[in-house]
């Protein structure tokens, strides 16, 4: 059991904190939580993509009654999920003036306390208290959160910044469309090709020295690997975790197929196929790498085929070089269509469409990405997109390209190609 001392001297000293020295927060798009929703608003995401500056940005919007508490803090080891009715009670204590008015909790790092969910639900559902948590850990991911809270939760994904959201940190506002031509355009072009280099990551936009990024992007690298991979699941074949490491995060925009790993490298050093699973699945519980399935209607076909891997920023993107740029374009694009909350395929037929997204209404659309078009590849491209509106029976489509805009129209499909700054933004 927690001192309640102990509880107020955290809750008041993160309040001065966040009140003080938090200075600069870029608002998030897609935290939209409605008004008078009876859930616990759940936010997962990898390491350092910024869910607990999200959390001091609600902090500072519900200022007069909200509670930030970190269950990494130290001075909290060994709080136990009976504690959070003494929280309350010191919040209380500490600010009588808000019994009987509606709480705001702001939990961060949740998952370290057990038995959490209880808590949570009973709060949102009977105590008048708003509840937002977070976390790093594949235990906040929607199909790990505790049967206690199913259908009570409202869970949120959060990724690095988005370019609207990196731009917004460079001083351009994309709501102001005039960036997007005149003088301003050029800017932003170059901030485009920033982005898709260094990714998103916020410390990482932050930043202006290249040697700063490399170096923090490095660290960010470290600190996953052995703490949300090695440590967390208690990895022993090292040399396993490495080599994978490195394929997977230099296979980014490819097909990724196990068992060609496994050919490859059985001789190399032993390990079992089983687990190469294993690691495999870990990689995509951390949350840094996402695959993408062949777009198909029967489960068989969809997991038969190959999928594709997608990185979680494409700033930890390996042995990326010059000729590369069109893969890292499509990995953008997806975590790009992936923010906007669609689900995502491939499509593959006589030829390939990189996109088929599927919105919230079932709606399908598709998406090429390329860097640029040329005689080598436009009518590939082109055809692509076509064969797979045509499959989805979509009348258009849209191909995005690093610099090009243009319409046309083939075999009755409306082809509309777009630059990606642009399109990232306007929306
Ligand atoms: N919205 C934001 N505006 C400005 N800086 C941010 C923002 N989100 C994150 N950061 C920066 O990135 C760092 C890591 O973000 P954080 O919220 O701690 O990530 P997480 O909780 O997901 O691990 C922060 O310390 C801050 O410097
Ligand atoms: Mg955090």
């Amino acid at each position: 059991m927690i001192n309640k001392n102990i509880l107020k001297e955290v809750i008041v000293a993160n309040e001065e904190f966040i009140l003080r020295q938090v200075k600069r927060i870029v608002h998030r798009k897609g935290i939209h939580v409605p008004e008078s929703l009876n859930k616990v608003v759940v936010l997962y995401g990898v390491r350092r993509s910024g869910k607990t500056f999200i959390l001091f940005d609600l902090f500072k919007k519900f200022r007069d009654r909200s509670l930030y508490i970190d269950f990494e803090d130290e001075r909290l080891t060994g709080f136990q999920a009976k504690d959070f009715e003494r929280l309350k009670e010191s919040m209380l204590e500490l600010k009588p003036q808000l019994i009987g008015k509606e709480l705001v909790f702001l939990l961060d790092e949740v998952q370290n306390v057990e038995g959490w969910e209880k808590f949570c639900r009973r709060a949102v559902e009977r105590e008048n208290i708003k509840v937002f948590v977070s976390g790093s850990s594949s235990k906040m991911m929607p199909l790990e959160i505790h049967t206690e809270l199913r259908g009570r939760s409202w869970s949120i994904e959060i990724l690095p910044f988005s370019f609207e959201e990196h731009l917004h940190l460079r001083g351009l506002n994309a709501a102001d469309e005039s960036i997007l031509y005149g003088p301003k355009k050029a800017l932003v072009r170059r901030h485009f090709l920033e982005y898709l280099r260094w990714g998103g990551f916020p410390e990482v936009s932050v930043l202006e020295s290249e040697l700063e990024k490399t170096k923090l992007l490095k660290e960010y690298m470290s600190a996953m690997f052995f703490r949300d991979m090695v440590e967390r699941y208690g990895i022993t074949n090292i040399p396993l975790l490495e080599s994978l490491t490195d394929k997977l995060f230099s296979s980014f925009s490819l097909k990724f197929s196990v068992t060609a790993f496994y050919k490859q490298y059985k001789d190399k050093f032993p390990f079992s196929k089983d687990m190469l699973f294993r690691y495999c699945k870990y990689f995509l519980q951390s949350m840094l790498v996402f695959e993408v399935r062949k777009f198909a209607e029967s489960a068989y076909v969809r997991m038969r085929n190959p999928a594709k891997l997608y990185l979680v920023d494409t700033g930890l993107c390996r042995r990326v070089t010059s000729a590369d740029s069109g893969r890292l374009l499509e990995n953008a694009v997806y975590l790009e269509l992936r923010r906007r909350g669609y689900e995502i395929f491939y499509f593959e037929g006589k030829r390939e469409c990189d996109f088929i997204a599927r919105d919230g209404d079932e709606r399908l659309f598709a998406v090429q990405a390329s860097f640029d078009l040329n005689e080598g590849n436009r009518e590939r491209e082109i055809g692509g997109l076509v064969e797979a509106c045509k499959c989805i029976g979509a009348g258009k489509g849209t191909i995005i390209t690093y610099d090009e805009e243009e319409e046309q129209t083939m075999d009755g499909v409306d082809v509309k190609i777009v630059p990606v700054w642009k399109w990232m933004v306007k929306h």
